[in-house]
């Protein structure tokens, strides 16, 4: 699995056997997902493009860094993907938003597109795809896929939880894609969800059962 990073810090360790209990409730949830997301994201900007340029300090000259962020888009998967929207935005606040709005078919698990709504990614120095839940992964590599026949050259894949198919999916359709996620779970069960993941995470975000 060579394309996978997995970021275990303790924080986020800590935080994320929070989301996994299923007696947390929507607003804490929302509030990890945000904190978790800010937290892989110094991880999955780290190999982000910088300008040098030279700056004074009230001292002398030295080598100054900027992140272009304008040229940055993140992209998340709807509906979940948009509880970890706001924590790139802070971090990255003048990078565009784009949308893809997937959902799993029930019966086939494979991708429905309902919804596809983005910024120039063709000259993009990196594109963010944001899915809390790497499944089977045939959303992330169909998002994947419409951003490359777009153009985009340069994409990441953040999620919260992997699976070991989901991301063997990744492997197969789109090897140069990083992924950088918290864990990786055991496995899918027959509906596709992820074990012992922690349920469906729109539905957790949004109350929706
Ligand atoms: N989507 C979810 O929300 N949870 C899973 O376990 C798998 C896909």
């Amino acid at each position: 699995m060579n394309n996978l990073n997995i970021v275990d810090h303790p924080l986020i360790k800590h935080k994320l056997t929070i989301m996994r209990n299923k007696s947390t409730g929507p607003k804490e949830f929302r509030e990890l997902l945000r904190e978790i997301t800010f937290l892989l994201a110094y991880e999955a900007t780290r190999k982000i493009e910088t300008l040098q340029f030279e700056i004074e300090t009230p001292l002398e000259k030295t080598t100054g860094y900027a992140i272009e962020d304008k040229k940055v888009v993140v992209v998340p998967i709807l509906r979940a993907g948009l509880g970890m929207v706001d924590s790139i935005l802070e971090l990255l606040p003048n990078a565009s938003v784009g949308h893809i709005g997937v959902y799993r078919d029930p019966q086939t698990l494979r991708p429905v597109e309902y919804y596809c709504k983005l910024p120039n990614v063709r000259d993009a120095t990196a594109v963010f795809v944001l899915d809390p839940m790497l499944a089977t992964g045939f959303s992330g590599v169909h998002a994947v896929k419409i951003l490359k026949e777009k153009g985009a050259a340069n994409v990441i894949f953040v999620s919260l939880i992997a699976a070991p198919e989901g991301v063997r999916q990744f492997e197969i359709h789109c090897p140069d894609v990083p992924i950088y996620t918290a864990a990786l779970d055991r496995q899918l069960n027959e509906h596709g969800y992820i074990l012992p993941g922690l349920g469906d995470a729109g539905d957790r975000l949004y109350r929706t059962k």
